[in-house]
């Protein structure tokens, strides 16, 4: 069954065919990134004239890069929800039409949840993946820019949400942390990169404990570090990376614990992370290590199904319409 994914949540436009709910055909997207970053954020108004401009060519180049026509599609998946009302507002009307008029079935898919399912995609060439295939029961970690969720996966179509940020998304708050510290945006590739020159840091900022739940708060250690820069960044002492890396050790060792956490309290061994901030080196580099020593399998897509994409939402839409 091959199913055409359309993702148009953000400042992302793509699409993809993925074969059986697993393997990546074609994956095509164009990025408005550069255009917000002036911003210091994404602009709505700007994300949907280009999903606009894009979303035929985009979809055109899917198909003949995986050397299919309409014709050979299934069904068309779309990310429903959430995301900015415009530019989802493009990528819908636009799967809708391509539906109606070619007589295809319509998947709507949820973004969020889609972001779990990086893990469950591989190239034809990728066999490492089709040997280490993620098994179900699975903890499913999303860490991006506007959630931060922790679920239990029965199966694909059975999501239990045990967990939520009750203020900022994990991704926002190394956004606003980066904008504090006018390090430019998105913040967090700029924050990976920068702290990773330093190893240890005297800085102590810690994110709120929520001790008995699997909730996250990240709007108190982004206020932390916003006293911090201000108090110090006169003295000769005042390091920007080093502010960075304690930021970023104190975020991710908070969602690793809470991950784990989830793990042990329902006798689960697998992990499956997705969202930008999967894509974050030492996140990776400190799950992969602390696993190992509990016996969990944790699994991170490659970088390119970390952050949007829509072979993510053709994986995931392949579930959902076998169950409807
Ligand atoms: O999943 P995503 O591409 O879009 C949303 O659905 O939100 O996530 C974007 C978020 C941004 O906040 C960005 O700063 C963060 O992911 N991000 C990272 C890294 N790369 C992207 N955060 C930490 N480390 C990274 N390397
Ligand atoms: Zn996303």
């Amino acid at each position: 069954m091959n199913i055409l994914g359309i993702e148009t949540s953000c400042d992302e436009t793509a699409a993809a065919v993925v074969k059986n709910g697993k393997e990546i055909i074609s994956n095509t997207i164009v990025s408005s990134l550069k255009e917000h970053s002036k911003y210091g954020g994404v602009i709505p108004e700007i994300a949907s004239r280009k999903h606009y401009e894009c979303i035929n060519l985009v979809t055109e180049k899917a198909l003949s890069d995986a050397k299919m026509s309409l014709k050979d599609i299934d069904a068309i998946a779309v990310t429903k929800e959430p995301g900015l009302i415009g530019s989802l507002l493009v990528g819908n009307s636009f799967a809708k039409s391509l539906s109606y008029a070619n007589k295809i079935r319509l998947i709507e898919v949820n973004h969020i949840e889609a972001h779990m399912y990086g893990s469950f995609l591989y190239n034809q060439k990728e066999t490492f993946i089709k040997n280490n295939y993620p098994k179900l029961p699975a903890i499913g970690l999303v860490a991006s820019g506007g959630h931060t969720n922790l679920y239990l996966i029965k199966d694909f179509t059975n999501l239990k949400l045990i967990g939520k940020t009750l203020d900022d998304a994990v991704g926002e708050s190394f956004d606003k942390v980066a904008r504090i510290l006018e390090l430019g945006y998105p913040g967090g590739p700029i924050i990976d990169k920068l702290a990773a020159s330093e190893n240890k840091s005297d800085i102590k900022f810690t994110s709120a404990k929520l001790s008995g739940t699997f909730n996250f708060s990240f709007s108190g250690i982004k206020t932390a570090v916003l006293y911090h820069a201000k108090n110090n960044k006169n003295s000769k002492d005042f390091s920007l990376a080093k502010t960075a890396f304690s930021f970023q050790e104190s975020v991710i060792d908070d969602i690793i614990k809470k991950s784990f956490n989830a793990c042990i309290k329902f006798k689960i061994n697998s992990l499956v992370i997705g969202g930008g901030v999967a894509a974050n080196s030492r996140l990776r580099f400190k799950l992969n290590n602390e696993a190992k020593n509990l016996k969990i399998n944790v699994f991170i897509p490659k970088m390119s199904l970390c952050t949007d994409n829509a072979a993510m939402i053709a994986g995931l839409g392949y579930h959902k319409s076998r169950k409807d």
